[in-house]
């Protein structure tokens, strides 16, 4: 090593460093790839609603679903004990599995038919007699203005086109006063969450529609006809907020 490298390596610390570095991004890259080979994702054209249909019997168990199991019962902590709740881009219906047991109706939603046979499988064999099923767009609600008491929006605001349409729908289908619920990933918070975010869409071909910051989600939230009432940052391998509004 000549004397001024000695000097470099002496002022940045072990030469090793860097070398390690690459190997750990390396080794994680490699697990992402393998990962990705096991699962067999959908292929690179496939639009939003053909990606959660070929996806949808590998949701339950899979990373992407993980989450929502933990936040299941603190979602229907949030909603309470309401007469009529909606949960809009239920998927297979792990939140309405909670919700069930505390609201005396639920509605579930999904514009993909797979993710609501498993849905309605699921509360079949748990003997779930209160939750209806309904195929839709979480931006085209077909309820009647102000049905329900509280509106779950569970990990869905990031995979729409337009998240402020959603909003407005699940605002304009709420009672006056009535909860929303909005556990949402925020893919731009930060720059460890935008890589992770680029090289997932990249790898895995995630639907991603929108990539936000906390701030700019509560910003969409409150000028969707919200008022905000908490809002918990949970440091899941994506940032999530945990959004709790009412209709203003
Ligand atoms: C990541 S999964 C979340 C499922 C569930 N809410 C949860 O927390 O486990 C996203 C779900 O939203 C549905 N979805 C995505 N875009 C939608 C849209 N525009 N309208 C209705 N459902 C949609 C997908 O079909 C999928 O079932």
């Amino acid at each position: 090593m000549s004397s001024a490298a000695r000097d470099i390596s002496r002022s940045t610390g072990s030469p090793l460093q860097p070398c390690l570095g690459v190997k750990v991004a390396a080794g994680w890259l490699a697990g992402l790839i393998a990962r990705r080979r096991r699962f067999g994702y959908p292929p690179a054209m496939a639009s939003p609603a053909q990606f959660w249909s070929q996806f949808a019997a590998r949701y339950d168990g899979h990373v992407l679903s993980r989450d929502a199991v933990v936040l299941s019962p603190r979602i229907a902590n949030a909603t309470g004990p309401v007469e009529r709740v909606l949960d809009a881009g239920c998927g297979t219906g792990q939140v309405i599995v909670e919700l069930a047991r505390i609201a005396k109706r639920v509605d579930a939603a999904d514009f993909v038919d797979e993710m609501l046979t498993i849905a309605r499988r699921k509360a079949q064999t748990l003997g779930l007699t209160n939750v209806s099923f309904e195929k839709m767009g979480v931006d085209a609600l077909a309820f009647p203005d102000g049905s329900f008491d509280a509106v779950v929006l569970s990990n869905v605001l990031h995979l729409v086109d337009d998240p402020g349409k959603a909003l407005r729908e699940a605002r304009r289908v709420l009672k006056p006063g009535g909860k929303l619920v909005a556990p949402s990933y925020c893919h731009a918070e930060g720059l460890g969450a935008l890589l992770l975010s680029h090289v997932s869409a990249l790898l895995f071909r995630l639907p991603v529609r929108q990539r936000f910051s906390v701030n700019e989600l509560l910003r969409l939230v409150e000028s969707s006809g919200f008022s905000i009432e908490g809002r918990e940052v949970l440091r899941f391998k994506m940032p999530l907020v945990f959004v709790e509004a009412r209709a203003a």
